[in-house]
């Protein structure tokens, strides 16, 4: 599968969630990216790094691009950190695509509607341990799919 996480910077959130599925599924091909502009070229924010390194992910490679509206082709599952993410990705659908978008809550079980942005609220360690659970849901979610041969 070829899974984006998408974010508003992509610089926090998306690139944090790449991060961690791409250690826990190597198998799937994953990237990420921002509904914004604002920090197309950056790498990720230093204090997410910080706290991703603190968990052993190390996301220094990765660098934030907008998302577009090919990524409705070029990829086979969309994931949103939140419902604004969703509302501006759906602007760029191209007419007749049925490419899934989901929230990234909806595979973890903590009952949150989305992910806070650390950005904002500084929790960058809560922010991490529900992204943790989600793409660890995400994980199994993908496996139960895969039909039996
Ligand atoms: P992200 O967080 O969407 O999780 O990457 C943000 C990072 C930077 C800004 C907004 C959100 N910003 O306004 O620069």
């Amino acid at each position: 599968m070829r899974v984006l996480f998408v974010c508003l910077g992509n610089i926090c959130r998306s690139p944090a969630a790449e991060g961690i599925f791409r250690h826990i599924a190597p198998d799937h091909a994953t990237d990420s990216a921002g509904t914004s502009d604002w920090h197309i070229g950056d790498a990720p924010y230093p204090l997410m790094q910080a706290e991703m390194q603190n968990r052993g992910y190390n996301i220094s490679d990765l660098r934030a691009r907008q998302f577009t509206a090919a990524d409705f082709t070029d990829f086979d599952l969309l994931i949103a950190m939140d419902a604004d993410n969703i509302t501006n990705m759906e602007q760029l659908r191209p007419t007749n695509n049925t490419t899934p978008l989901r929230l990234f809550t909806y595979f973890a079980d903590t009952g949150d509607a989305f992910v806070p942005d650390p950005y904002y609220t500084g929790d960058y360690p809560g922010a991490l341990t529900l992204i943790e659970n989600a793409a660890h849901g995400l994980s199994h979610h993908l496996a139960n799919q895969r039909t039996p041969s």
